[in-house]
């Protein structure tokens, strides 16, 4: 059994990536691991500054949201990021949480396991590339964890489309319960 955090990036209502992520947590919850599953709907993110003091206090400046789901990625064993492709990369709101994960670079973080789960209008294989590669690049710097799966779920556009898309549902379960 693991510890699984779950993130959704997507600020919208009626998210597809979100809608999908519940699909995942319950097949996740399924396979007996335990789940907790966040959303940045909401939650206060301020960018990077890049002091990097972190880098000697494992603590941010920045006293926000990012604090404490800082806390969370880091006592997880594996991560799900959920995110809307925005123009072929993850979204701002994704990219701006990587970077401020920054503490945890010289910590004892726990995870081991990262994975994407990508929702996009667009169905070519090329669509999720860029974002994929971005997370590939932060997790290349988290050296005792790797890039353990990638979900993209294309042809999904409209607020809620998720919903009707019972076959993307069904993957997003399997995709969930077959996390380590
Ligand atoms: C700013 C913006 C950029 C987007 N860029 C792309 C893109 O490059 N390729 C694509 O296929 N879809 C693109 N989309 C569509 C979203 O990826 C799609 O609607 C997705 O289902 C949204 O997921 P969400 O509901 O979880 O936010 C874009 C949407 C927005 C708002």
């Amino acid at each position: 059994m693991s510890r699984i955090l779950v993130i959704s990036t997507s600020l919208r209502a009626k998210s597809n990536s979100d809608i999908l992520a519940e699909h995942l947590v319950r097949g996740a919850q399924d396979a007996g691991h335990e789940v907790d599953h966040i959303s940045l709907k909401g939650k206060n993110l301020k960018f990077c500054t890049g002091c990097l003091s972190c880098q000697e206090t494992q603590e941010c400046i920045l006293k926000d949201d990012a604090v404490w789901i800082a806390e969370k990625v880091k006592s997880a064993d594996s991560l799900v990021f959920a995110t809307p492709i925005y123009y072929y990369e993850m979204s701002g709101q994704m990219k701006t949480l990587l970077d401020r994960l920054n503490p945890l670079f010289p910590s004892d973080y726990r995870f081991r396991n990262v994975y994407m789960l990508a929702t996009a209008a667009e169905t070519g294989d090329n669509v999720p590339e860029k974002a994929v590669s971005g997370l590939q690049g932060w997790v290349d710097c988290f050296e005792k964890a790797e890039l353990a799966g990638i979900l993209f779920c294309g042809g999904i556009s409209d607020p809620g489309e998720a919903s009707g898309k019972v076959s993307a549902q069904e993957e997003a379960y399997q995709f969930g319960n077959d996390l380590k």
